[in-house]
């Protein structure tokens, strides 16, 4: 697809259009995964975050947050939980907590791995040097998510406070994608400010990257946050960019997102027929989920990981594909150094 096409999808509400463009996609998945739809154990440890993102619930800027941190013990216990369910991934993700030396990533990762030799263990903790990534990767870890969150230098600005750049990010995800990660990327949609321009620019650098995972959610106003007066981003705008991403990336793995499933009841059921393969459900414990807001009126932080779990294999069915408990690797191929 040129430009001009793809800036004519991002653009377009013809809904035949976007109909087309969505069973496109859809086959294009299945030409790839077939009906499969795989599970992610998702681990918040942490909301303690130094970090500022404008958009974000729990940037260091908000007061209003009460903070917590997993132990390693209830770490391994929300693991041990999602093994008995079946679930062969975890994904450990948290803030970018000050606390959490390398060293103490390390030992997290290496009890992980000595309990579960042969689960994918994910990380999400944002941005350290690649030393450190190296030593994540030797202690057992395999698949690292960091969403770009937008491609576009002035636009990341407007996200951002001047220290965090654009630049490092990517060149944390280059990182992590020369040190053998599987590697996950995305950006969210319907951002204040963001342009078409910008959504176009978020594809380009994904072919660019071209990454095992891609997660694209829409933004959604967190009222402790200094765009909690903008709108969210809407849901056939995450689907348009979804599709398009199936597009330009067949065999990448695209999450349904729970943001997707907060603005709109059927939003991940829609992701699916949108060319998505993914669901993460939350596996931590139930007490401290209510915590872990990075917008309002998050999802499924009420329910126990057992009912997300059924209530998710249910949703699969419901629209024609099949749950798989597996470890669900891309195959998108690994870089080869
Ligand atoms: N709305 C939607 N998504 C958000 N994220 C952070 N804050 C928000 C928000 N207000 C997303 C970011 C981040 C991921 C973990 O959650 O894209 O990378
Ligand atoms: Fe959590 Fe449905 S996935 S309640």
């Amino acid at each position: 697809m040129t430009d001009t096409e793809l800036l004519r999808f991002i653009t377009t509400e013809d809904k035949e259009e976007t109909g087309e463009l969505f069973s496109r996609a859809r086959a294009v998945r299945e030409q790839h995964y077939g009906k499969a739809v795989y599970f992610r154990g998702l681990i918040e440890f942490t909301n303690y975050c130094k970090n500022d993102c404008y958009y974000c619930g729990i940037r260091c800027g908000n007061m209003k947050v009460r903070r917590y941190r997993l132990s390693l013990e209830q770490i391994l216990r929300c693991c041990a939980a999602g093994d008995m369910m079946g679930f062969k991934t975890f994904v450990l993700q948290g803030g970018e907590d000050p606390y959490y030396t390398e060293e103490h990533i390390r030992e997290i990762v290496q009890a992980i791995r000595r309990k579960f030799p042969y689960h994918a263990i994910t990380l999400s903790i944002g941005e350290w040097k690649r030393e450190s990534y190296e030593a994540f990767f030797r202690a057992g870890a395999n698949r690292y998510l960091m969403r770009h969150e937008t491609a576009d230098g002035e636009h990341y600005a407007r996200l951002h406070p001047t220290w965090q750049t654009l630049e490092a990010r990517k060149q944390c995800l280059f990182d992590l994608r020369d040190i053998g990660y599987q590697v996950g990327s995305g950006f969210m949609v319907g951002s204040p400010f963001q342009k078409p321009q910008d959504l176009l620019e978020d594809l380009h650098f994904l072919q660019q990257l071209n990454p095992q995972m891609v997660g694209i959610g829409p933004f959604i106003p967190h009222a402790d946050t200094p765009f909690a007066a903008y709108p969210a981003g809407t849901v056939e705008l995450t689907l348009k960019m979804l599709a398009l991403t199936r597009l330009l990336l067949p065999k990448t793995l695209l999450p349904a997102t729970t943001a997707l499933g907060t603005i709109d009841p059927k939003g991940r059921e829609k992701a699916l027929m949108a060319g998505a393969n993914v669901v993460m459900p939350n596996l931590s414990p139930v007490g401290v989920r209510g915590l872990y807001t990075l917008y309002n009126n998050k999802i499924c932080t009420g329910e126990e990981a057992a009912e997300c779990l059924l209530c998710m294999q249910g949703r699969i069915h419901s629209c024609g594909f099949v749950p798989d408990m597996g470890r669900g690797d891309s195959l998108v191929a690994l870089k080869t150094p």
